[in-house]
């Protein structure tokens, strides 16, 4: 099994955190999210407990919450002690209805409004991921008004190709994010931010892509930006205490995906960071992470109802759910892999070579191509593992289609905590 929370219990149900996952899909209606919640928590723990000893005190995982949010979430960062990223004053109000300490949280993105820095002000926002002149400026003027001075950390493009998709990889110069070193535009907003009154800058970020298995792209990284501390403190005299290295490490959707040790890279790259700042004559800066698809991906599942089965002659076997591209569009925007398996049924021979095709107007609406499933019939489940990273927080209304629920398990306990979305839920904007 791709993850140590599956399993196949003695009636041949698939098992998701030990749970039977057709009991499940019984109780609660399909499509349904399911999430293990023990091991979110122990994954956060894997994060916190490396950066601490490998980084030492004060570097902490700050959880990216595009990739899973709802408030519930926020409430377990909240009790693990994690720090967490938000992208838009959406992820944020929700992170501060949930009861999160907003001095832990790090606001991101590539515009951020007027309404976003002010909205993120009024709530307090521990830290402003700067990404470029004109957005500081407004945060200046903004602390100005507030008689605060605002915490800054400057978004960095080092300039390295992480080798993934590159629909997600971001820290390539040519990068709609941050400021390049290479063009000279990293130094400029260096400059920028050291003149202006109401900015008390902290430090420097990079995020070179997401999905990535080496862990060598992030040494790449991690040795650019602080040659880049040191480069700044010879220039400005400015030297960071903060550098932020980003999320990206990769999680196992498939049996080929190799399996990461966390820590292993984390020691490996801390190693690293330590000679290179020794080399460089800079202070070892306080180490962020941004860790989000290997928070959430493993600790999820989607169970979905086959409706019906397709054989087309000489072409292929078309396998119909009842969810689709609505609640996982992964497929359609990146032909991304997953592993899916029939939950009722999960001991027979998985002979039966198939697409599984979600329920929208749409040819594109697939959840895979080529999967060998034992043959399906209508009403069986299927599950497809590793969908708690990038899915509920990348589901759409697609055709009306209603959102289906986050179903939550601790251990024998299993919760809502994020209901079905209804018909009225849908049309609740409407006038
Ligand atoms: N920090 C920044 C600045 C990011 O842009 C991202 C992801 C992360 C952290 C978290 O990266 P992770 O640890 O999750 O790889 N929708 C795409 C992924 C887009 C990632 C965007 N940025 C997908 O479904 O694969």
């Amino acid at each position: 099994m791709i993850c140590d929370n599956i399993g196949i219990n003695e009636k041949g149900h698939l098992t998701f955190a030990g749970r039977d996952t057709v009991e499940l899909a019984e109780k609660y209606g399909t499509p349904a999210y399911i999430m293990d919640e023990n091991k979110i928590r122990e994954k956060c723990r894997i994060y916190k407990n490396a950066m601490s000893s490998h980084f030492g005190h004060g570097s902490m995982p700050l959880f990216a919450s595009k990739s899973l949010c709802f408030k519930r979430i926020y409430e377990i960062m909240r009790e693990e002690g994690m720090g967490i990223d938000v992208v838009s004053p959406g992820e944020l109000y929700t992170a501060v209805k949930a009861g999160f300490p907003m001095e832990n949280a790090y606001f991101h993105g590539n515009n951020k409004t007027d309404f976003d820095i002010s909205f993120a002000m009024d709530n307090g926002i521990g830290y402003f991921m700067c990404d470029n002149a004109d957005e500081i400026r407004v945060i200046n003027e903004e602390a100005g008004k507030r008689s605060i001075k605002q915490k800054v950390i400057l978004r960095i493009t080092p300039g390295i190709d992480p080798h993934t998709q590159a629909k997600i990889s971001t820290g390539k110069v040519d990068s709609k994010f941050g400021a390049a070193i290479e063009t000279g535009q990293a130094e400029e907003l260096v400059e920028l931010a050291l003149s202006l009154d109401n900015i008390d800058l902290r430090g420097y970020h990079c995020h070179i892509g997401s999905q990535i298995f080496e862990y060598q792209p992030f040494c790449d990284a991690a040795i650019i930006m602080i040659d880049f501390i040191a480069q700044m403190k010879a220039n400005h005299g400015y030297e960071a205490q903060v550098l932020n290295l980003g999320g990206g490490m990769g999680v196992r959707y498939v049996e080929s995906d190799p399996e990461i040790d966390y820590d292993a890279n984390i020691k490996g790259i801390s190693e690293l960071i330590a000679s290179e700042c020794e080399k460089m004559g800079v202070n070892h800066p306080q180490i962020l992470m941004e860790p989000g698809r290997s928070i959430v991906a493993d600790a999820g599942m989607t169970l979905y109802t086959v409706g019906g089965r397709k054989e087309i002659k000489g072409f292929k076997n078309y396998v119909s759910i009842d969810g689709g591209m609505p609640d996982n569009p992964r497929y359609a925007l990146y032909e991304s892999s997953y592993t899916v398996m029939l939950a009722n049924r999960a001991n027979e021979k998985a002979d039966y070579v198939c697409t599984v095709a979600g329920r929208c107007c749409e040819s594109g609406d697939l959840i895979q191509e080529g999967v060998s499933l034992p043959k399906p019939v209508r009403g069986d489940i299927i599950a497809v593992l590793t969908t708690g990273a990038y899915n509920y927080a990348m589901a759409s209304n697609y055709n009306a289609i209603p959102k289906p629920p986050v179903i939550m398990i601790d251990g024998d306990k299993d919760y809502v905590a994020v209901r079905r979305e209804s018909f009225d839920d849908m049309i609740s904007c409407q006038e």
